[in-house]
């Protein structure tokens, strides 16, 4: 590892403090405590700490219910030092202003997708946030997927550009799990973040023995199979994408496997009320997997040596519906201990739903990304990483 001095430097962290937060309260403080070791070591080293995050996903413009202000207050509570919050648009004229920072002193900037220029990876929004420091360290393997000006495009206008020691250690922790991965691999995709896995699910094909596909992801699949899913959440233009994972996965002898039994309500707080396929009124919808589903589910762990899993099965923020994503977690945890499966666990919002149990698991790598973590898998060269040194 090269040996850079940090001392009174400006070094940009790009970090991953998109976490839960409902009503300015944050529901699960994992990837933030996970940043905090190397904020701290920066900080003792007394650089000049320009910190970047997003959350959520703003449409490019100021949106005050996902500001970072609960994060802020979060970090300085944890790190009591002292710790300034940039809420005005990043320009070329940002770096003027912050130039009063010294060696030890931290500057967490607003969520940096509200500014135009960071979703579509803009050459003039980069090189204004690479004007900020003298370094450059992506610590947020969770995003390193997308190719963004905070992710991508400012390593083009900085020499000094390192992977953070969170970065790596995913890295290098997929890497191996992927190297010595044993069959039958089963992975079970959840999450109603749709649009974005889809595509992955193709490639993962040809990769895996098996296919499980829970949560609002499965919704399109049922409607694809005819079975009527009342007012479920579904994503438009999806048959054509499913006709292929259908005939992609019969050529790789790949299963592809959805729900058989699930939990419904009509209203997302509602209690919830077991059902059987082919039950489902137009007023209610589907928020969790049944019983049976969780049965087939255990019983496809049991005979697996490898299981990757990413997105919660169902509504977990009503505790009605989060039986089926615990369930999921008991029982790979359970085959880890005890039969030696090789276990990936990932996501923010699996993260956030296990630890609502409180309950502790046990997993090979419990990885802090989702998307990225599943790209990663597939093989794909993430823009975030080959940029870096
Ligand atoms: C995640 O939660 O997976 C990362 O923070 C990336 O978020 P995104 O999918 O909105 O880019």
């Amino acid at each position: 590892t090269e040996k850079i001095g940090v001392r009174n430097k400006y070094v940009i962290l790009r970090l991953d403090l998109n976490v839960p937060i409902i009503n300015k309260k944050i529901q699960d403080y994992t990837r933030i405590d996970l940043s905090l070791p190397l904020i701290k070591s920066l900080r003792n080293k007394r650089a000049k700490i320009i910190i970047l995050s997003h959350l959520g996903r703003p449409k490019g413009k100021a949106d005050q219910k996902l500001s970072l202000k609960p994060i802020f207050d979060y970090l300085k509570k944890r790190l009591k030092s002292k710790i300034f919050f940039h809420t005005e648009e990043i320009t070329r004229k940002t770096k003027q202003k912050i130039t009063f920072l010294k060696g030890g002193e931290i500057m967490l900037f607003e969520n940096v997708r509200f500014n135009k220029g960071e979703t579509n990876d803009s050459n003039y929004f980069a090189k204004n946030l690479a004007s900020l420091g003298d370094i450059y360290v992506n610590d947020a393997f969770s995003c390193s997927h997308r190719k963004q000006a905070s992710i991508h495009k400012i390593t083009h206008f900085l020499t000094f550009k390192y992977g953070g020691p969170l970065l790596r250690k995913e890295v290098e922790a997929i890497d191996k799990i992927i190297n010595s991965r044993r069959s039958p691999v089963t992975c079970i995709i959840g999450g109603s973040k749709i649009s974005t896995k889809i595509n992955v699910l193709r490639n993962l094909i040809s990769k895996v023995d098996n296919i499980f596909i829970v949560g609002a992801m499965a919704n399109n699949f049922l409607k694809f199979n005819g079975i009527r899913v009342g007012k479920s959440l579904i994503e438009k233009n999806t048959k054509i994408i499913i006709e292929k994972i259908y005939t992609i996965s019969k050529k790789n002898n790949c299963t592809i496997f959805i729900p058989i039994d699930y939990k419904t309500s009509n209203n997302l707080g509602g209690n919830a009320t077991s059902k059987g396929l082919e039950s489902i009124k137009n007023n209610e919808m589907i928020l969790d997997i049944g019983k049976q589903t969780i049965k087939k589910i255990d019983n496809i762990i049991e005979k697996s040596k490898t299981v990757l899993w990413n997105g919660p099965a169902g509504y977990f923020e009503n505790d009605n519906f989060l039986e089926g994503t615990l369930s999921i977690a008991k029982k790979i945890s359970g085959s880890t201990i005890k039969n030696n499966l090789i276990s990936i666990v990932g996501g923010g919002d699996t993260l956030f739903a296990i630890n609502k149990s409180r309950k502790k698991f046990r997993f090979t790598h419990l990885s802090t990304a989702g998307g990225a973590f599943l790209e990663f898998l597939e093989g794909k060269d993430l823009p975030g990483l080959n940029v870096l040194k």
